[in-house]
């Protein structure tokens, strides 16, 4: 008897010591979490350090960049480190045959050669962030829910106003627990943002998409830039006498390492996750939603490749796009795949169940599931609308040109209303008439300025027409023929004993051969003469246009009404659980603001009778190097730094350089760039990925399987001092050996 009590108090501990750190905590609220728990695993700063508004603290030295990934000051001279995806697109844009930094690398000499980005970019500070849960809540007494999002637009703009009034700053409101609670969040913005260095992509994406949100990891994801403001060292726009901004605080940078079971956190700005998603949200994921984002975009993919393998400068114009369209391909087959492995849907209806013997004879909440249920029910047959108004018909390059006419069509249409008006009075129309006809004029020069950011190529449109053919295909078989726009339907009656790739593919042809949106030079020709009729009667455009409207009359307002119902509920359901569970800690689903997450470094064991060690190093790099390969070439000179063994202060105490690493940390997209510090604050790694078996992630915490990948610092810095031999950009830094 003793044995066995001794048995399961011991397995009791086990489940506490293994429980992974599920939790993306909101800096200001470090009081309504375990703090504790962070000083017991090893964090050795006070929550002044973390989070200060009268001192400078961490919160300071991690920054949203470009708005949708992380960054981290490592400078006193605003130099940022990122990771390569997220300066991707920045680095791809300054490429070219002849100068080509995507795949030759870039490290700036000295300020005079950092590079200026194509498209600007942005990096936003945190200033504050305030609580306004009372004030939002007691606004918002009294309103029903369809009108509640606009309300709360208004109540965000009003406070916003007054928490920024006589500043330069900015403010964005969040909204936390899908509604219970309300968070202001004051920014600085800077614009100036300057490209410093980027190891070449067979390093910065070593492994492509194979490798992509997998363990053992081998990517050298990192890339650097800095910020500059006005000589006063606030946000200015673009100038060659603008000088390097000096942060608030800037990250040391430890050299130490770690080992498993270390104190890692990560503070970033987590995108979207949906922890609190229902049941039959899951259900909707898995057998829906996520299969079709998979099979549209594969279809993209296919079509961009093989022009891309062809031709280098094609591939210089595709490459990020290419990336982004993959990253995501993979993300949701993965979504799915993990779902059901870790039976997220199980679990969810298990903790619905649960709930619903403890709401049983609560008037409140009684009839929660009961109404879940039917929400769903009702909004299943539309589920695939918004999906495929994204991922499928709007996906052709040649839609997306298409889509530039929507404001001259508006306009034309508004112009053709007043003609046929017979009460106006003639001084009046010609008034009114003059003034849409120089909107006109106006909305084609800024047309022609939009046109100039799409890559149109004949390669491209070689692919573009392939991608085109391909989605009507897939349109035609997934969506119900009840759900068709009329267009649609009258191509589709063509069709006789399942011909229907032959009438797609004539019907491709002849949009490709009369649309104007089919080239650039054809659109800026008509915008330079434009006409109504034509623009109607364009193939391509009256395809969309069809498309768009059947959406917005027909599913859009299922898609919002299914919105606003779900959040109510979700609201009403959290809400429930924190009376259910007083003394568990709840933290707000990710939703673009800064957060942090704690936890320890940490292997795993992806399934029965495998180990995943928590570090990869150098020599994992070279033996999964093949020469010349798509994925997994390697730069020479970096295969002959790995003979010379020449790893300097930058090895590990073995002797071995050190590439990535594990910690069961709670990430997902956006955290992209963040910094990974030890129990002191000091840098030790940047999150770069999440690991296959917790793709589920999004949607539930996987307690066994979720890891954070990370670049090692001592790898980027190796790269950069060693490899780049950009010795200079390093000894800027501040290094703890
Ligand atoms: N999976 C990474 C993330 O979303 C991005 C990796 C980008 N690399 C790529 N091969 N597409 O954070």
């Amino acid at each position: 008897m003793k044995r066995i009590y001794a048995l399961f108090t011991f397995a009791l501990l086990m489940i506490q010591v293994a429980k992974a750190d599920e939790g993306m905590w909101l800096l200001s609220m470090l009081d309504k979490m375990n703090f504790k728990d962070m000083e017991a695993k090893g964090l050795r700063l006070t929550k002044e350090q973390l989070y200060s508004i009268n001192n400078s603290s961490l919160k300071d030295a991690s920054i949203w960049f470009n708005n949708g990934c992380t960054g981290e000051f490592v400078s006193s001279e605003g130099l940022v480190l990122t990771n390569h995806h997220c300066g991707y697109d920045a680095i791809a844009e300054l490429s070219t045959t002849q100068d080509n930094i995507l795949d030759n690398g870039f490290w700036a000499k000295d300020r005079a050669s950092e590079r200026v980005p194509k498209t600007p970019m942005v990096v936003t500070r945190v200033v504050r962030v305030d609580d306004i849960t009372d004030q939002v809540l007691a606004k918002l007494a009294g309103v029903a829910e369809k009108d509640r999002a606009r309300k709360l637009t208004e109540i965000y703009k009003e406070l916003e106003k007054k928490a920024t009034e006589g500043s330069h700053f900015t403010a964005t409101s969040r909204e936390m627990f899908k509604g219970n609670a309300y968070y202001l969040f004051v920014l600085e913005k800077f614009t100036d943002i300057r490209l410093v260095g980027t190891p070449p992509q067979n390093i910065g994406k070593f492994g492509g998409e194979t490798d992509n949100w997998m363990w053992p990891r081998h990517t050298g994801d990192f890339s650097m830039f800095r910020v500059y403001s006005g000589a006063d060292n606030k946000p200015a726009k673009y100038s060659p006498s603008n000088v390097a901004y000096k942060p608030l605080k800037h990250l040391s940078i430890s050299l130490k390492g770690y080992k498993e079971g270390d104190f890692a956190m990560i503070i970033g700005f987590p995108g979207r996750t949906n922890r609190y998603e229902f049941s039959q949200g899951v259900a909707m994921a898995t057998d829906i939603v996520d299969p079709s984002i998979v099979n549209l975009r594969d279809i993209r993919l296919k079509a961009w490749k093989e022009q891309m393998i062809q031709d280098e400068a094609t591939r210089l114009l595709l490459s990020s796009d290419y990336a982004s369209v993959a990253n995501y391909w993979k993300f949701f087959d993965g979504e799915a795949e993990q779902l059901k492995r870790n039976k997220v849907f199980e679990k969810k209806a298990a903790e619905e169940k649960a709930f619903g013997q403890w709401a049983a004879n609560r008037e409140e909440y009684k009839s929660l599931l009961y109404d879940i249920d039917q929400v769903y029910t009702l909004y299943k047959p539309y589920a695939l609308q918004a999906t495929y108004m994204r991922e499928c018909i709007g996906a052709p390059t040649i839609m997306q040109l298409a889509s530039l006419g929507f404001s001259l069509d508006a306009l034309y249409f508004e112009r053709d209303t007043i003609m046929k008006n017979k009460t106006m009075s003639k001084a009046d129309k010609a008034k009114r008439l003059a003034d849409i006809d120089s909107n006109i004029a106006k909305t084609c020069q800024l047309t022609l300025v939009a046109l100039d950011e799409f890559n149109y190529t004949d390669r491209i449109i070689a692919a573009d027409k392939k991608i085109f053919l391909g989605m009507l295909s897939m349109y035609y078989k997934n969506i119900p023929s009840s759900q068709w726009p009329e267009v649609f339907k009258k191509i589709a009656s063509k069709i006789k004993n399942g011909n229907s790739e032959m009438v797609f593919a004539k019907y491709t042809d002849m949009v490709f051969s009369k649309s104007i949106f089919a080239s650039k030079e054809k659109i800026a020709a008509f915008l330079k003469k434009p006409s109504y009729s034509k623009l109607l009667a364009d193939p391509a455009f009256s395809l969309y246009k069809a498309h768009r409207e059947n959406y917005l009359t027909n599913f859009k307002p299922k898609v919002d009404e299914f919105m606003s119902q779900s959040l109510a509920l979700g609201r009403k359901y959290i809400k429930g659980l924190m009376e259910m569970y007083p003394n568990r800690y709840f933290y707000p689903d990710a939703n673009s603001c800064q957060r942090l997450t704690y936890g320890t470094i940490r292997s795993y064991n992806p399934k029965d009778g495998v180990h995943y060690d928590y570090i990869t190093t150098i020599d994992g790099v070279m033996e999964k190097y093949i020469p010349g390969d798509y994925e997994f070439d390697l730069p020479m000179r970096l295969v002959d730094l790995y003979k010379s063994k020449d790893f300097g202060r930058y090895a590990m105490s073995n002797g071995k350089l050190p590439v990535a690493f594990l910690s069961d940390n709670d990430i997902t997209g956006g955290n992209s760039g963040s910094p990974v510090m030890d129990g002191d604050g000091n840098l030790i790694g940047i999150a770069f990925d999440g690991n296959w078996e917790a793709m589920s992630g999004n949607i539930d915490f996987d307690q066994t399987y979720k890891r954070t990948i990370s670049v090692d610092i001592r790898y980027v810095l190796w790269l950069i001092d060693k490899f780049g031999g950009a010795s200079h950009i390093v000894a800027e830094m501040t290094i703890i050996e």
